[in-house]
């Protein structure tokens, strides 16, 4: 038997293990190398794939020359468009079924002679080793016939369009004449800001292990989205869900990089099919940057006015990103914007160019993490000119309301955390002045930044099983990239029946189990915990009936809101009965309760609650920086920040969560860029040697702080902390690099160069 969710999640009773700094359940198998990730599964007569990528930008094949590669020893079959066997075309997107979003590109894959993108794959080699394969592929000729292409996003930036809205995700707003009161402000500032494309760098690259038999498919793949997964193949592969298998008990972090399903994936499936061989494609990194989508680059133009005391009566913020011709995801970057500044005049505005480049993806708070680059910088600005404290500044300026609409915010808690950063950070020691502050000859600067994300909740199926010995099992599709998901759900499963954690078990990472949220949107811990308290909450009802029919039970008359979970039984004052002995007096080794949860149910609800709140995580940002006067080298050497993301369930991976999100925006700040040839659209640097992501040596002790107070509107109080916290942070290390030097850095990254 299954319900749907209540509207509102059930509160919980005890607090036993939600809040604590528990170990991860899985860091021992993956410290021991135990965890089998998705290219490490051994399959009989298990063979191994290579891409061939295109050279061009766009065209089409017009020869084939495969000889060399099938004269390689051990090579088994070379594919391409005249020999591949079809798949069929990639469903539509439809705002209707959030699932299209799976498919990255519109491309179907080996079924065309065509070319839309430098890097596409247009050739699989299988062999029987990995290094025969990518030699063979190496020896793939193809010949081709150029078309023009357009790859130059700065030359293309002037004709871009609006983008198009949606209800959750508009790209347009308008309250006054922005225009007008930015003209007649006395203080003001206009700024122009660019972001380049950025690419994921999960540990763990790309890889699958397709094996069929017969019509049935089991796939090992590191996804942050198995029904999403399982129904795109289902579609391109004309096999009914049933028969497809996703195994994804581990990823190795996905940043947004695993959530659509690329060709790597496709291609696999496709490969095992044609050969009839078990295939293993472990992507190199150089092919994930051709394969998989990354960060769209931006440009930003955000205005303010203020009167003379700092009270903001323009705001304009309009953006431009890019999508591809193939497809690719539309970024909402000026989504703070719209909510974190009591401005009496706004204009958002979000634009795209669509480009003959592999279609972007969603990475890491896709739109808040450039949108509050520019937006954040620019009130720092504001600052300047109007001789303010920038903290100071926007706590004038910090609505009561959503300052849109009027809505009411479901939790907000800036002023506490600009509060409780400012005397951890030690903000009162910052003298104001630009350029003044010394570490010997290091320039040092202070710069402070919002934080800003939305808070979404996405459907989620659990089930429950509570054994005889009184062990619970939690089944639920969810996805563990290394963030401590399961570990979390174990933690609010044993605190919902009142089990030790030991006596818990959480399934997860598979397609047999219940539909698990998505790991996007910072969503998937929220989402899974309302399936599992709405499911123990069920299972207690059903332990309590249970006991209620046994004669000498304690329990006889009592109503489910007056008893308690705790020691392995239920409750009432002192007396009571364990879950062992309610299921011995009615006789069962087991019982089990089911939560699902639909998508079209859940999106109604999404909208309707969309129509009262504005939910999101937000968070202050510290940053201090050493500024080399000679060189212009910019080390980070402090960080505090202080999230208000809710009801906090495991401090320890919550905390590795902020600092993973603080560590990426400060890459996104100082060294992180996807260098494209503007002539060609090919990635210049495709590889850890050449796109800088931060290493321990950049990186300062990073101090987070909570506020710990649930948003009653979410399952037990908890926001999200995937994303939020790099949201702000290029920014404010962008305010200190000001506040070091005097310079306004308004390109990412901000090198040496732009110091100086
Ligand atoms: Mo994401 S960018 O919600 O994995």
């Amino acid at each position: 038997m299954t319900t749907k969710y209540a509207e509102t999640a059930p509160a919980t009773t005890g607090t036993k293990y939600v809040g604590r700094p528990i170990d991860r359940l899985d860091g021992l198998a993956k410290t021991t190398g135990e965890a089998r990730f998705a290219a490490e599964h051994q399959y009989p007569g298990l063979a191994h794939a290579a891409l061939v990528h295109a050279t061009i930008a766009r065209g089409r094949v017009t020869a084939v020359d495969t000889a060399a590669a099938r004269a390689v020893t051990g090579v088994i079959e070379v594919l391409t468009h005249e020999n591949a066997p079809p798949m069929k075309p990639a469903p539509k997107f439809s705002v209707l079924d959030l699932s299209s979003l799976a498919s990255g590109t519109s491309v179907n894959y080996l079924a065309t002679d065509e070319v839309h993108w430098n890097g596409q794959p247009m050739a699989v080699v299988v062999a029987e080793t990995p290094e025969a394969a990518r030699h063979a592929a190496s020896l793939v000729r193809l010949t081709y016939e150029e078309r023009p292409a357009v790859v130059d996003f700065a030359a293309e930036e002037p004709n871009a369009v609006q983008q198009r809205s949606n209800p959750v995700m508009p790209s347009a707003a308008d309250k006054g004449d922005a225009r007008a009161a930015l003209a007649a402000a006395p203080v003001s500032v206009d700024l122009r800001f660019s972001t380049p494309p950025h690419h994921h760098n999960a540990i763990e690259p790309h890889a699958t292990t397709a094996v069929w038999d017969g019509d049935e498919l089991t796939l090992h793949e590191g996804t942050q989205n198995i029904p999403w997964l399982r129904k795109h193949l289902s579609q391109r592969f004309g096999v009914p869900e049933r028969n497809i298998r996703v195994l994804s008990p581990f990823v190795g972090g996905g940043f947004g990089g695993k959530g659509s399903v690329w060709a790597g994936t496709l291609l696999a499936v496709l490969a095992a099919r044609a050969t009839g061989r078990a295939v293993r494609l472990a992507l190199t990194r150089e092919s994930v940057y051709h394969t998989v989508g990354g960060r769209t680059p931006s440009t930003q133009r955000v205005a303010l006015g203020a009167d003379a005391e700092g009270n903001l009566t323009a705001l304009i913020h309009t953006s431009v990103s890019r999508t591809s011709r193939i497809g690719g995801m539309p970024e909402q970057i000026t989504s703070g914007s719209r909510h974190l500044y009591a401005a009496q005049n706004v204009h958002l505005r979000q634009n795209l160019v669509q480009l003959d480049l592999l279609a972007n993806t969603a990475m890491r708070a896709p739109g808040e993490s450039i949108g509050t680059f520019a937006l954040e910088s620019a009130v720092d600005e504001l600052a300047w000119e109007l001789g303010l404290d920038p903290i100071e500044l926007r706590m004038r300026n910090e609505p009561e309301r959503d300052p849109l609409h009027g809505k009411q915010f479901a939790h907000r808690m800036l002023r506490e955390a600009y509060a409780l950063g400012a005397d951890r950070f030690g903000w009162r020691e910052r003298d104001p002045r630009p350029g003044v502050m010394r570490d010997g000859r290091w320039l040092v600067g202070m710069g402070v930044a919002t934080a800003y994300h939305p808070s979404w909740r996405m459907p989620a199926s659990v089930t429950l099983r509570l054994g005889a010995d009184g062990g619970v099992v939690v089944r639920c599709g969810l996805h563990e990239m290394g963030m401590g998901a399961a570990t979390a759900q174990a933690q609010i499963a044993a605190d919902a029946m009142g089990v030790p954690m030991e006596a818990v078990r959480v399934e997860y990472g598979d397609s047999d189990l219940p539909p698990g949220p998505g790991a996007g949107g910072s969503a998937q811990t929220a989402s899974a915990a309302a399936g599992v308290l709405a499911a123990a909450e069920k299972l207690k009802k059903s332990l309590l009936a249970m006991a209620r029919r046994q004669p000498d039970s304690p329990l006889r008359g009592r109503r489910l809101e007056e008893v308690e979970a705790r020691d392995g039984g239920l409750f009432h004052g002192g007396r009571g009965q364990t879950y062992a002995e309610i299921l011995a007096g009615a006789g069962r080794d087991h019982v089990e309760a089911a939560v699902k949860s639909g998508m079209l149910s859940f999106m109604a609800r999404t909208l309707s609650e969309r129509r009262r709140y504005v939910k999101a995580a937000t968070g202050a940002q510290f940053c201090e920086v050493r500024v080399d006067p000679d060189t212009g080298e910019v080390r980070v050497s402090r960080w505090v920040g202080v999230f208000d993301v809710g009801t906090v369930i495991n401090e320890k991976t919550a905390n590795s969560q902020l600092r993973g999100g603080i560590v990426m925006g400060i890459g996104m700040a100082l060294s992180e860029e996807t260098l494209v040839d503007q002539r060609t659209g090919r990635i210049m640097n495709p590889s850890l040697a050449e796109y800088h992501v931060p290493v321990h040596a950049d990186i300062p002790r990073i101090d987070v702080h909570y506020l710990d107070e649930p948003d009653p509107t979410m399952p037990l109080g908890l926001i999200g902390v995937g994303e939020v916290s790099i949201t702000g942070a290029a920014a404010a290390v962008a305010n200190a690099v000001r506040h070091a030097t005097g310079k306004r850095v308004v390109d990412l990254p901000i090198t040496l160069d732009k110091v100086l």
